[in-house]
């Protein structure tokens, strides 16, 4: 025992994750990338899973600390890799596209943060919604307010989370109350918050530049020095969402080859950068994307809930170019990955694709792990990776329990499941082995 708890946890359900990318094409049951175990207990110790065993084979002996979720799925913790805190409060807005939405509800919305005590109930709020929905790790937009990443590192670490977040920076086009002074003191703030945060426990630290339009020239430079100075650091960003938004970029600089170019030419590309989006991209921005290992955290439920565009999946994926899943709340109307990825079928099949239940799943697990560089960590249950994890209903409430009364095979079961059930199926999450 440590601290009271059990050194050596056994969980018993049916085991699923992914080892490989399961790719596009034809659900098999053998497909490559697919791991299922039924009725397995998965071994932890010391909050690392250790190994595997088949339930009619063995029972893990008295050292054991058994918990049996028989007849329950259990999935590696999702791992969200754009979404933003301050947005539980504008999720769910009317009627409005991209640029709108961000100076009717957003801008508002996030000023609020500059108070401690509105930061602090935000940031608790928002990291126990995120395991309520069985996100065990995520990439998080906080504000431009030093609070409001204080306050949302602290609370993720208190519960032991993987998370990669920043200060947003803006210094234009964008309120007052939410502009960053002048580079010198932006820069400053920022190293001392890397200072305090990075690398701390699970904690990593993302330079958050908000979107081409609120940066100037000189502040994206910082940024992309930061990036080359300071190891391991993360960049986050938005590009290419929305027509009119792409528009704008190219109004406010009119050098650049596209809206990718600006990121480019500042530095910000790296196989540590998530941009969120990139519906509006062309060949070459993919080609670029590409050569500098930055991947693109898809948003479904936000592009259509913005109305923003239908993203290519499959071209970005012929390019190169990685591609996880993202919540995007409160662009995106949910936290349940099962609602994202049930958006991204839709998608999908408005553009004439197929998104497996595999490669769904894939995607919000070791495949955004893996693009985060973060594989040997999170997303999977390969031994040495944390123990996050969830445990879910397989159906809940009467359709779906007659839904899953009628699959004939496993991937008609989790096709159905991914449909059908959201945060209501969650029945437990364990983050590094313990219950939260
Ligand atoms: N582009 C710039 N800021 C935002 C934001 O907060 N949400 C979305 N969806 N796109 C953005
Ligand atoms: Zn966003």
């Amino acid at each position: 025992m440590t601290n009271g708890r059990p050194e050596r946890i056994a969980l018993r359900g049916d085991l699923l994750d992914f080892t490989a990318d399961p790719g596009w094409g034809a659900p098999r049951p053998d497909h490559p990338g697919l791991r299922w175990r039924p009725d397995h207990w998965l071994l932890v110790q010391g909050g690392r899973i250790v190994g595997c065993e088949c339930a009619a084979a063995l029972t893990p002996g008295p050292d054991w600390h058994c918990v049996d979720h028989r007849g329950r799925l259990i999935l590696p913790g999702f791992v969200d890799t754009h979404v933003h805190s301050p947005q539980l409060d504008v999720i769910a807005s009317y009627g409005s596209e991209l640029l709108d939405w961000l100076n009717t509800y957003t801008f508002p919305a996030e000023q609020r943060f500059a108070d401690p005590a509105v930061a602090e109930a935000g940031a608790q709020t928002f990291v126990d919604a995120l395991l309520r929905h069985g996100i065990t790790a995520a990439v998080v937009f906080p504000t431009v307010h030093a609070v409001s990443v204080d306050t949302l590192f602290a609370a993720a670490q208190a519960r032991g989370m993987r998370l990669i977040a920043g200060k947003v920076l803006m210094d234009r086009h964008a309120p007052a109350g939410l502009c960053d002074g002048d580079v010198a003191s932006t820069e400053a703030l920022s190293r001392a918050l890397i200072a305090r945060w990075h690398g701390r426990g699970r904690l990593a630290y993302a330079l958050t530049v908000r979107f081409a339009p609120t940066s100037t020239p000189a502040q994206l430079a910082m940024a992309g020095r930061l990036l080359a100075e300071v190891p391991d650091l993360y960049l986050q960003t938005h590009v290419a969402e929305n027509r009119a938004e792409v528009a704008w970029v190219a109004e406010l600089f009119p050098a650049a080859r596209s809206y990718l170019s600006v990121y480019e030419q500042a530095g910000l590309l790296g196989p540590r950068s998530v941009l969120a989006h990139g519906i509006w991209l062309d060949e070459a921005d993919r080609r670029l994307l590409a050569e500098r290992g930055a991947q693109i955290a898809h948003s479904p439920s936000s592009n259509l809930f913005l109305g923003s565009g239908l993203l290519d999946w499959p071209a970005l994926e012929a390019a190169g170019v990685r591609v996880s899943i993202a919540t995007d709340v409160g662009g995106g109307t949910s936290l349940s990955l099962q609602r994202t990825l049930s958006d991204a079928y839709k998608i999908q099949a408005l553009r004439g694709v197929r998104l497996t239940a595999w490669k769904a799943l894939y995607a919000a697990t070791r495949g955004a792990a893996e693009a985060l560089q973060l594989g040997a960590e999170i997303g999977s249950f390969d031994p040495g990776c944390s123990a996050d994890l969830a445990v879910w209903r397989w159906a809940e409430g009467p359709v779906a329990l007659h839904r899953d009364r009628l699959v004939r095979d496993l991937h008609e079961r989790l096709f159905a499941w991914i449909t059908l059930a959201d945060e209501r199926n969650l029945e437990r999450v364990y983050v590094a082995g313990q219950v939260r």
